[in-house]
């Protein structure tokens, strides 16, 4: 029984030890659930952490294949209730050797938007503080939604420009004909008009010679 105790008590030492605040193998998540979520926010409580440490060792699993991590190879310690805490991950050969920082950090990468989707949070508001917001963004817009729009406005724009110098340039086409026409009449009238005389004075012209 003593034995049993002294087994429990050197354990859970190793296991606090294992995981404590700046620890150089864990790291600091921080979740905004309010900020994200407004009124639809959760709390936190035990079940999402087991939740957490489940979608760990999932991450943990897919990075490290043949490994069957647990629950129980994510240690968390230092838990705040505005949501923050630590955690490290232990090999699950052997729970007192700890998984190391690069393996977890690239586990959390891969596993990024799955991590964040179980949670309904972002890279901003699920914050695992040292491991920047993924290179492989999941839910990134092949183009932004910003530049969708500008490009809408600017096509539209660009429409009402070329459609406003066209009917300008139509205008003045047509004013030119109208004139053109309009000349082309006066002309003939006019040429008439000289004909006429001409016809008629060659007209007297030839009366005269005869
Ligand atoms: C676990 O790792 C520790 C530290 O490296 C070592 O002392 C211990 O023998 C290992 N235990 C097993 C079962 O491999």
């Amino acid at each position: 029984m003593l034995e049993k105790i002294l087994f429990l008590l050197c354990f859970s030492s190793a296991l606090a030890q294992s995981c404590e605040p700046d620890t150089p193998d864990g790291y600091k998540v921080r979740l905004s659930i309010k900020t994200a979520l407004g009124d639809e926010a959760y709390t936190w409580n035990d079940n999402e952490l087991f939740l957490f440490r489940a979608t760990l060792a999932f991450a943990m699993r897919n990075e490290m294949s043949g490994q069957a991590f647990e629950v129980a190879n994510i240690v968390v310690c230092d838990e705040t209730p505005r949501v923050t805490f630590w955690f490290v991950v232990t090999s699950p050969q052997n729970t007192s050797v700890l998984v190391d920082k690069g393996t977890v950090e690239e586990a959390v990468r891969k596993s990024r938007s799955r991590i964040n989707s179980a949670f309904l949070l972002t890279d901003q508001t699920l914050e695992f503080i040292g491991i920047a917001p993924t290179l492989a963004a999941p839910i990134s817009y092949a183009t932004q939604p910003w530049l969708i729009v500008f490009g809408v406005v600017m096509g539209v724009v660009a429409a009402g420009i070329v459609a406003l110098m066209v009917s300008t340039v139509i205008q003045k086409r047509r004013k030119k004909n109208e004139k053109a026409i309009i000349g082309h009449i006066e002309e003939i009238e006019k040429r008439m008009e000289n004909g006429a005389t001409n016809l008629s004075f060659s007209d007297d012209e030839r009366l005269t010679v005869m």
